[in-house]
């Protein structure tokens, strides 16, 4: 379906596009369940899931079912919304299935008896009611049995939350699909209707929360605390609560002096105090559901703690007690390092700084303050190992924070999904707590039993037509959204899913685009920086092969390459950065032959000649890696040609140009990092093929 809306003539609805439903059989199955809409609750948010359902139906059943706020139950047909608590549905909940149900969960229950048909979707409170809509709707569209659309669903993580790097000018950090849809010109946007239709998607996959303001909180954006800016943002919130989302805000965290005047932004001082406790109450005065803050404070040139001496407890805990009062939380970015490294500097390792920084302060944050930590110890690379600060702080609210925008993985010209990546991170074993101490169960807070845990999602939407500049991106915020919502589902399903949705389930086009998705980033990986190696690319915007752009800079990232040898030794011998983990991971990964091989260059400083498991030296497989990579793009290309006619003609094609020029650009990685190499060591191809002198 294409909507219209002012700032952008049309643009897709993405997975939320409804079809007719062709299968007549379970159309005619279904249809006996849709004369009515019965809205057992009598406010905004039945209403406005009703409606939703409503719309949903007319498109994929062409009928036009009765919506009835009639508060009972008096049709013997139709789908009933509610809550559990509702006397009207007591005949059909059992007290365990009450029970069973969470805050934002909720229950659909199929009654297809004699006389009384219903499908029932119930709720514990608001906020669960619109995810159950759209699951329906979902499963309606995958054609899912009646029998089988019993189930009770609950969130596991309890933050499910989009960061935007989006600034006041329009400009997105990172971003690469357009303009933001909240701010241009140092001006929030008035474009409802977009940012509803935002929330739709964004309510479809799960998600509860979202920042809509870039964590490098500069110029405007630092006044948006204030009354200037709240009394829109008050409307934004207002379309994001309808759907369960709460907005939050990123700030920048010497405000008192900017905005309030004050001298310092010390956290023990008790004027600095009292202005956030003043600037939080006017905050909740527009917004009485606000969110809450994310910080990136003594990070990349941001203002923090350290400035006076304090710690990130100290300057976290004076901004919770300002929250607490409202139940809002203080995100804590633990995103700190130093990035003025000298790259002459052997001994200081970035790698480490997360932990070294965070560690000591376990349970010293406040119940309110939640350390959102990156899914590696750098930043965003192609492959990382997970960040130790996993597991190492028991009495500590955590997050995830995944990057969704592909800053570091092709920027949504190259077809990378994230899925595999993202699942292989959440079922890594930290052994903190023994076997089995998954990271998944970590954000979701039930290893340590936390009532904060979750994840956050750096968006990859800006305000093209289709969102996320590549129409295949999509699914990478899809999966994110799932992937909160229930950790433990398999990827391959969570793909196929948004496939049939955005597609629709011809045989040809699921299997083709799913064995593009799944083996997208193993792909993306290979041409690139395989072996945990990373960094490879040109300086500032992130884009393209660059074998030393970072080598002599102030950021830390260095792979110290020489004629004989590459890789950084993180090892006990080397930087120490291996002590972080806990055992068997120390052992393993201090182990060049124990040592998962696709993080080999990240731990070890391996020697040009040194054999990988296979039998390959280490430079012929990095040769080998960069013809294959390059090569199995055209294998990307092949699958979606096939797909022609049977995929709307202009998604086709825009995936099919972006296709075209991530084979141009594989190339150009392809020989850039082989020629790097080969000049470096001067060993030829054993396979010689062409490598440029
Ligand atoms: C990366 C990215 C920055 C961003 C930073 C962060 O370094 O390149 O644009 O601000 O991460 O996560 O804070």
């Amino acid at each position: 379906m294409i909507l219209s809306s002012s700032s952008n003539p049309k643009y897709s609805m993405c997975w939320l596009s409804y079809k007719p439903i062709e299968k007549k059989e379970y159309v005619q199955e279904v249809e006996k369940f849709l004369e009515h809409i019965v809205l057992l609750e009598k406010n905004i948010y039945f209403q406005n899931a009703g409606n939703e359902l409503k719309m949903a139906l007319s498109v994929l059943f062409g009928t036009e079912p009765r919506l009835n706020s009639a508060l009972n139950l008096y049709v013997d047909n139709g789908i009933v919304l509610g809550k559990v608590t509702n006397e009207n549905l007591q005949a059909f909940i059992t007290d365990v299935e009450k029970e069973a149900v969470g805050e934002e969960g909720f229950i659909i229950k199929v009654i297809d008896e004699n006389k009384k048909k219903y499908i029932i979707v119930a709720s514990k409170s608001e906020k669960g009611i619109i995810y159950g809509i759209f699951h329906l709707i979902n499963k309606f569209r995958l054609k899912t049995k009646l029998n089988e659309l019993n189930c009770i669903e609950n969130p596991k993580a309890p933050l499910r939350i989009i960061n935007h790097w989006d600034n006041m000018d329009g400009s997105v950090e990172r971003g690469y699909a357009g303009k933001s849809i909240f701010f241009s010109h140092g001006r929030i946007k008035r474009i409802y209707k977009r940012i509803g239709d935002y929330a739709r998607l964004l309510a479809s996959i799960g998600i509860n929360g979202v920042v809509i303001n870039n964590v490098n909180v500069r110029d405007k954006a630092i006044w948006l605390i204030t009354p200037k800016y709240l009394n829109d943002l008050s409307k934004i919130a207002e379309i994001f609560r309808l759907y369960g989302i709460k907005l939050y805000l990123s700030i920048n965290f010497a405000s008192p002096i900017y905005i309030g005047g004050l001298d310092t932004a010390d956290p023990l001082d008790k004027n600095v105090q009292k202005w956030w406790k003043d600037t939080v109450k006017t905050i909740y005065s527009y917004i009485p559901d606000f969110g809450g803050f994310l910080v990136k404070a003594d990070s990349e040139f941001n203002p923090g703690p350290y400035v006076y001496g304090r710690t990130h407890a100290d300057g976290a805990n004076m901004l919770a007690e300002a929250l607490l009062p409202y139940e809002g939380v203080v995100i804590w970015r633990a995103f700190v390092y130093n990035c003025l490294q000298d790259w002459r500097d052997t001994k200081t390792d970035r790698a480490k700084a997360a932990y070294d920084n965070f560690k000591p302060l376990d349970g010293r944050f406040s119940e309110n303050v939640i350390l959102q930590i990156k899914y590696g110890p750098m930043d965003f690379q192609v492959r990382e190992p997970v960040s130790p600060l996993f597991g190492a702080m028991e009495k500590t609210n955590q997050m995830m924070e995944f990057q969704i925008t592909q800053e570091y993985t092709g920027q949504q010209i190259h077809l990378c999904y994230l899925g595999t990546l993202w699942k292989e991170i959440l079922e890594f074993d930290t052994y903190c707590k023994g076997k089995g101490s998954y990271v998944k169960r970590i954000v979701d807070g039930s290893l340590f039993g936390r009532k904060y845990a979750g994840f956050a999602g750096v968006s990859n939407i800006g305000d093209s037509i289709n969102w996320t500049g590549h129409d295949l991106a999509q699914a990478n915020l899809w999966t994110f959204g799932k992937l909160t919502w229930d950790p433990d589902r398999k990827i391959e399903d969570i793909a196929r899913e948004w496939i049939i949705l955005t597609f629709g389930d011809d045989k040809k086009v699921v299997e083709n685009i799913l064995w593009m998705l799944i083996n997208s980033h193993a792909i993306y990986e290979k041409y690139t920086t395989p072996l945990g190696l990373g960094w490879m690319v040109n300086p500032g915007h992130h884009y393209g092969p660059n074998p030393e752009g970072y080598e002599y800079s102030k950021w830390g990232t260095y792979h110290r390459a020489d004629t004989k040898a590459i890789g950084v030794d993180r090892t006990s011998r080397g930087t120490g950065y291996t002590l972080q983990y806990h055992k068997p991971w120390q052992e393993i990964f201090d182990d060049i032959n124990k040592c998962p091989e696709e993080l080999l260059l990240f731990f070890h400083r391996v020697p040009y000649d040194f054999r990988l498991k296979n039998g390959k030296t280490l430079i012929q497989f990095m040769y080998d890696s960069h013809f294959e990579g390059a090569e199995m793009v055209d294998k990307l290309i092949e699958k979606w040609k096939e797909l022609k006619g049977k995929i709307d003609d202009e998604i086709f094609n825009r995936v099919y140009e972006r296709l075209k020029m991530q084979k141009e650009h594989a190339i150009e990685w392809r020989d850039v990092i082989n020629t790097y190499f080969y000049r470096k060591t001067g060993i030829p191809d054993e396979k010689g093929r062409v490598i440029y002198p």
